[in-house]
């Protein structure tokens, strides 16, 4: 069954983006970031088979311009109608599971490494029982408010660190496991 992972960045305060959903302070931070800097996302998204993103995610992503994710294959979680780019159409599919049936699913078709994204999305897997691993780099701002990581998990959610980064430009990069004896 396929591997669940998390990458994403926060605020110190554990925030993913501001109430409104704006990334500008991500945007400020990574101006800090030196050219040519490896922070590891090339190579953990050369592991990924398929990416499962939240609704709110996705509509996020479509202001960026273009597709970030190449020819990935991506899940859209929502319940609300959806358009999807015809050019994305081979790749891009919409879905209203809940995450252990999507899992399921997945890993009938083959999939091996999924990156679940999205604070809602995330959250979701986590209270499943279906995120292994963790990868959160945290951004030297507080943002006072904004849409969090983590949110109810209806349990505590035990992890085990194996790798932190520090940054000379402050960031830092924290790589959980989940510790789950279950899997
Ligand atoms: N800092 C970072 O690295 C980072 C990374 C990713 C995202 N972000 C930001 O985080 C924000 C989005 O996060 P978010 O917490 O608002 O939400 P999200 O997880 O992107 O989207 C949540 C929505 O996804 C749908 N959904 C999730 N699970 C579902 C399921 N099992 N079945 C059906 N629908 C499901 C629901 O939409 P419906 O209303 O359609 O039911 C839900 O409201 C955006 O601003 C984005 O830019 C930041």
């Amino acid at each position: 069954m396929p591997i669940c992972s998390v990458f994403i960045a926060t605020s110190l305060d554990g925030f993913i983006a501001r109430p409104d959903g704006s990334l500008d302070w991500l945007d400020d931070a990574n101006t800090t970031v030196p050219a040519g800097t490896e922070l590891g996302y090339e190579p953990f998204m050369r592991t990924i088979d398929v990416l499962v993103i939240g609704r709110n995610t996705y509509d996020k992503v479509l202001t960026f311009g273009a597709w970030p994710y190449g020819s990935k294959r991506v899940v859209v979680l929502t319940r609300r109608p959806i358009t999807i780019d015809p050019a994305l159409a081979d790749r891009v599919s919409a879905s209203a599971e809940d995450p252990a049936a999507l899992w399921a699913r997945l890993g009938a078709e083959g999939a091996q490494r999924v990156y679940v994204d999205g604070g809602v999305t995330i959250q979701r897997f986590l209270a499943a029982g279906l995120i292994d691993n963790l990868t959160i780099t945290v951004i030297p701002v507080v943002l006072g408010a904004g849409i969090p990581l983590f949110g109810p998990t209806g349990r505590d959610v035990a992890l085990t660190l194996f790798d932190v980064t520090h940054y000379p430009f402050g960031f830092v990069q924290l790589r959980y496991r989940v510790t789950r004896p279950d899997r």
